[in-house]
């Protein structure tokens, strides 16, 4: 059962405990599937939703999945909060405590920040993406998704294609599915490869067009263009032509393949219209899939600190 009071990202999460979180997902997607919009699971319960950096998928599945369940959210926006007149992560974090928060879902822009923040509250703290390090609910909710379709993911063919430099979604995607037995290609013009990728048990490659053929699952990555720095990528039409996903890449993947992105996609770029809308895009499930997963992880967590008192 999971015992822990924080989710902070999928590196030290074990496989058991990834496959709890998933197989409680499955539950609640069951219940959304009945267009309930009321469970118990969270009632009396307050999650306070602080956020550093923008989001529309994040935020709101987070707040959708609290209030079907019965809890009381609160949105705190960097911007328009006391944070603006230079209060600290930690000092902002206390007082959320001290405002009877049971969970506190973070956002920053600093790697590092929901584990300093974990450390200093008694609330359970979810991180909804920590800088270039960790989103692991989003990839939790990739991960559902990829089961959903294909069962177990031992062997499963995945490529995540796009700026893996800069992404917290790849790095939460490749802790996770290989500890689930999925097989990771990750692929990317050498300047948006991390140093020391390779050490991650992932296969790299600079050739979508090579590394995509009989590909289970193609995720594209949003090109990042708010952390690039000058000259990592010519244009960017060179980078789509050479890195986008479009439907005749995607025909050299298996025909049963799926096209996912975390959001948001910049069409055109990293994925074309014609993916992105096709029959194969599992881009609009995988955000309801959220929800599901995201009510799943704050029940577990609740549910484990209740038992700990
Ligand atoms: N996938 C994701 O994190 O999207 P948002 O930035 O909109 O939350």
């Amino acid at each position: 059962m999971l015992k822990r009071k924080d989710l902070l990202g999928l590196k030290d999460i074990t496989a058991e405990e990834i496959e709890e979180i998933l197989s409680t997902a499955s539950q609640m997607r069951k219940i959304l599937d009945q267009n309930v919009k009321k469970t118990p699971h969270l009632q009396g319960k307050n999650v306070s939703l602080l956020f550093y950096e923008n989001s529309t998928r994040t935020r709101t599945s987070f707040d959708t999945a609290g209030k079907i369940m019965g809890a009381n959210t609160f949105s705190i926006a960097a911007s328009t909060s006391s944070v603006s007149k230079g209060e600290t992560l930690i000092d902002t974090g206390k007082n959320l405590d001290a405002l009877l928060s049971d969970v506190i879902v973070l956002r920053h822009s600093m790697s590092g920040a929901p584990h300093l923040l974990a450390k200093n509250v008694s609330a359970g703290v979810i991180n909804a993406g920590d800088g270039m390090n960790e989103h692991p609910t989003q990839a939790l909710l990739d991960i559902y998704t990829m089961k959903e379709k294909f069962g177990d993911l031992k062997g499963l063919k995945v490529v995540i294609a796009g700026d893996i430099k800069h992404s917290r979604v790849a790095r939460s995607n490749i802790w996770g599915l290989t500890k689930l037995g999925a097989s990771v290609t990750v692929c990317a013009p050498k300047t948006l490869l991390p140093v020391g990728i390779e050490d991650m048990d992932v296969k790299v490659s600079c050739d979508l067009d090579e590394c995509i053929v009989g590909a289970n699952a193609v995720m594209g990555l949003r090109l990042q263009l708010e952390r690039q720095q000058a000259g990592l990528f010519p244009s960017v039409a060179e980078y789509n032509a050479y890195y986008g996903i479009n439907a005749a890449r995607l025909n050299l993947a298996d025909s049963d393949a799926v096209v996912m992105h975390p959001g948001p996609v910049n069409r055109g770029l990293e994925l074309n219209s014609d993916v992105a809308d096709c029959d194969q895009s599992y881009i609009l499930r995988q955000v309801t899939n959220g929800v599901a997963v995201r009510m799943a992880v704050m029940f577990l967590l609740t549910r484990s600190k209740d038992k700990q008192i």
